[in-house]
């Protein structure tokens, strides 16, 4: 660690340096030397989190008014909420699920991916893409990803189809849509699904067109740091009427009621009461809580992206000129709804300077996070794909070992903003060199 006196004399060499020009109302000379981690005086007094939900007073009267209703499971509010949200991205249907997690199992079930089926993918997401391929019998087969925005590459996804691949599943990572045209035409090419993990990119847009809208199924996640939250919850999005019956039917046990979909040729004779289960489903329903909370939430979507947006051009402007820290890209022909907001470390060696930068922002207060660790590196994966694909994957591996994610969300303050860039600033300064 840095003492006090090397840090003020890097401080003075740094003075009629580029790293001064931090950005807007941020003078180095202004800011404490001394880290937090070393016993300083952190840059704020309380912890700020990388995400959090904001919940209106009217989200709490919608639930309130729910709980007064009949209806507490699956009822009228999740239909409103189905409708709400298919309404906004544009699509035919929008299936509710419990959350995000058992709304991409169902999409992996309708596009019909079973035992000894391969998907390809990101190892840069959530493990529950590649989680839900294996609890259907299927292996995830990843794709490299490009360093700088952390989106899958195309091409890599092209160089991993195999006879036995049954879905591409693409990931709009940090909020930002992978590429949509380029994964549709390899999908069509090699008459494939091509399906969007858009856990974080309701409110999103690629050339126009809403996220969620352009691919065969795209999922969604109501996770309190997710662009608007149930709690828990999820959505599976498709024009597909097909993948829209058997979607419902998935998150029901897989039980059928309606009459023109039964098989049985003596239902009539059973009674009024009958109904099939046809295939092993689960119980992967959203409730009627939630969905009050959901669609109310609805109501702020554009709000809170655009706060969201706002913070990030405001961490772009004043990270412009940081010789410590880059942004991850977003690239012109899309909007992100920037669930999160990625940066790299600029100096070697990548992962020891990451490592330090991430504890000593913790120290200040600066609730940063990582996404993701390559879902490859899980001890679970390593034992299932029988080595460790590190080195097959640059792309991943560069963007995991430098990747910090800042804080965002709808409520932060310019202040909060500001904290943020100082403490990396002070950080940068003492540990990056
Ligand atoms: C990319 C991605 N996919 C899937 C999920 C799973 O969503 P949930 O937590 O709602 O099950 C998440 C949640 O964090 C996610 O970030």
């Amino acid at each position: 660690m840095q003492t006090d006196s090397k840090l003020k004399q890097r401080k003075r060499e740094d003075e009629s340096g580029p790293a001064l020009e931090a950005g807007d109302n941020l003078s180095i000379a202004s800011l404490p030397t001394n880290l937090a981690i070393n016993g300083g005086k952190p840059v704020r007094d309380t912890w700020l989190p990388y995400g959090h939900q904001v919940i209106l007073d009217r989200d709490i009267e919608a639930v309130v008014s729910t709980l007064k209703s009949d209806w507490l499971t699956q009822g009228p509010a999740v239909k409103a909420f189905e409708k709400a949200i298919a309404d906004y991205v544009g699509v035919r249907y929008a299936v509710a699920y419990s959350n995000g997690t058992s709304a991409l199992h169902g999409a992996y079930f309708a596009a019909g991916i079973g035992e000894g089926d391969e998907i390809v993918t990101s190892a840069i997401t959530f493990a529950a893409t590649s989680n839900a391929a294996l609890y259907l019998g299927a292996r995830p087969v990843f794709a490299d990803v490009a360093p700088l925005t952390g989106l899958i590459d195309p091409q890599s996804v092209e160089k991993q189809i195999t006879a036995e691949t049954k879905a591409i599943v693409g990931i709009d990572f940090a909020g930002q849509p992978c590429d949509y045209d380029e994964l549709t035409a390899i999908a069509k090419k090699h008459g494939l699904p091509f399906i969007v993990d858009a856990a974080h990119s309701l409110g999103a847009t690629y050339k126009g067109k809403a996220a969620g809208s352009q691919a065969d199924m795209s999922t969604i996640s109501f996770h309190p740091v997710k662009s608007i939250t149930t709690g828990e919850g999820g959505m599976v999005l498709t024009n597909s009427k097909d993948y829209y019956e058997k979607l419902i039917t998935f998150r029901t046990h897989g039980i059928v009621k309606d009459p023109a979909q039964l098989t049985a040729l003596d239902a009539a004779l059973d009674g009024p009461w009958y109904h099939e289960m046809q295939h092993l489903g689960f119980n992967y329903r959203m409730c009627d809580l939630q969905a009050a909370l959901g669609e109310s939430q609805m109501l702020s979507l554009n709000d809170f992206v655009q706060k969201r947006q706002s913070i990030a051009a405001s961490y772009r402007k004043k990270l412009a000129n940081s010789q410590y820290y880059q942004c991850a890209e977003v690239l012109p022909d899309r909007e992100s709804s920037y669930h999160l907001f990625p940066i790299f470390v600029k100096v070697q060696p990548f992962g020891e300077k990451r490592k330090a930068v991430f504890e000593a922002l913790h120290a200040e207060n600066i609730g940063v996070q990582v996404h993701y660790i390559p879902t490859y590196k899980f001890p679970y994966y390593k034992a299932l794909l029988g080595c460790d694909l590190s080195s097959q994957y640059p792309g991943t591996e560069e963007f995991y070992s430098r990747e910090i994610g800042l804080p965002i969300f709808a409520s932060m303050s310019e202040k909060d903003i500001d904290d943020v860039v100082a403490a990396l600033e002070k950080i940068g300064l003492a540990l990056l060199h």
